[in-house]
């Protein structure tokens, strides 16, 4: 038999890629989308998951009935219960409140235990979804917290799969790598694969309205002032995450809710992928790019789509939602006539 799994765990990882013809095609350059929705969890999260559970058992830290517990806007959350199912673990997540009651029905439909804390206060309050998952790792017998913010496997799990899988999909020929950057995991895994390869590669880490990390890269401070609540799951942070290889990553492109909307939606329609926010998120940070740096039909571009957009719905594919936000289209003064109409059909 072939291309034939013992169990959904075996179709992780070897994600495929795809030429955006559309949404990009001012740009001379040649740019490939990874599709991480393809793993089984539908996100990128599936491969540190699966990394970070099975290091665990080879070092003898699980045994069956254990239970596995994290910190999660969702994305992991789903990858760790899929993994959990599969070798007899108990998962319990804490989750911002800023998740959809969708993500968190699909999280206790995988048998996940989920607890929902509030986004707005600091990392460290007893209230945050990360104290809350420490708190309760603790209380936890024959328990391992997976802790994805500051876990080198993290990092680790894409140096192994996505760096490679990126080097090989385009034959060597890569020239710069954008990536949203929640944890750090996916970028900076994949770009410490790519730069041992051929460190001429430029790393574009992105970042978002309201997170402090751009300006920590720049000027090794955290601006407290620049903390503000905003839309986008899983892209920025309030706290430096130790999965961020800040010295792998040249330069952060920063955006908002908006542009990044607008341009998820754009993707749908134009290229017919429906990705998740932070799919919108990335692509909007390559027009940035492109807007104050010179690319050229020689150079190509892979851009890391971390997640599927049937996880949103309710959120950037609902209109309802852009109208809630006071979203006012003036994301698309730069778009073409075409686009507008089809949006407003
Ligand atoms: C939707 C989405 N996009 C991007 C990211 C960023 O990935 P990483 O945590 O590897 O930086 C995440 C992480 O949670 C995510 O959930």
């Amino acid at each position: 038999m072939t291309n034939v799994h013992d169990n959904i765990l075996g179709l992780i990882g070897n994600t495929p890629m795809v030429r955006l013809n559309q949404v990009t095609k001012h740009i001379p350059a040649k740019v490939y989308a990874k599709l991480e929705s393809s793993n089984p969890g539908h996100s990128t999260k599936d491969r540190i998951a699966l990394h970070i559970i099975e290091a665990a058992e080879k070092r003898g830290l699980l045994t069956p009935g254990s239970t596995i517990i994290e910190t999660t806007s969702g994305n992991t959350g789903f990858s760790i219960a899929m993994v959990s199912i599969i070798k007899g673990y108990k998962c319990i997540l804490s989750v911002s409140d800023k998740t959809k009651p969708e993500k968190i029905a699909y999280l206790k439909a995988l048998g996940a235990k989920v607890y929902i804390c509030p986004a707005s206060v600091p990392a460290d309050d007893p209230r945050s979804y990360y104290e809350v998952a420490k708190r309760i790792a603790k209380e936890t017998p024959n328990s391992i917290y997976i802790n994805q913010y500051f876990n080198e496997l993290n990092i680790d799990a894409h140096y192994q799969s996505t760096g490679p899988e990126i080097w090989e999909q385009t034959d060597g020929k890569i020239t710069h790598i954008f990536g949203c950057t929640g944890t750090g995991g996916t970028l900076s895994g994949s770009a410490k694969f790519l730069k041992e390869k051929n460190p001429d590669i430029k790393v574009i880490g992105v970042d978002a309205d309201g997170s402090i990390l751009k300006t920590y890269h720049e000027t090794g401070k955290v601006d407290e002032s620049e903390i503000h609540s905003y839309q986008i799951e899983g892209l920025g942070k309030n706290l430096i995450p130790g999965a961020l290889l800040f010295d792998k990553i040249d330069e952060f492109v920063r955006v908002n809710d908006e542009d990044s909307a607008y341009r998820t939606r754009e993707i749908a329609l134009r290229e017919a992928i429906m990705g998740g926010y932070t799919t919108g998120a990335v692509v909007q940070a390559l027009i940035q790019y492109a807007q104050n740096n010179t690319l050229t039909e020689k150079d190509i571009i892979v851009l890391i789509f971390p997640d599927h957009g049937s996880r949103y719905i309710s959120k950037v594919y609902s209109d309802d939602w852009m109208a809630e936000q006071g979203f006012s289209k003036n994301g698309f003064s730069s778009y073409d006539a075409v686009l507008k109409t089809e949006m407003e059909k």
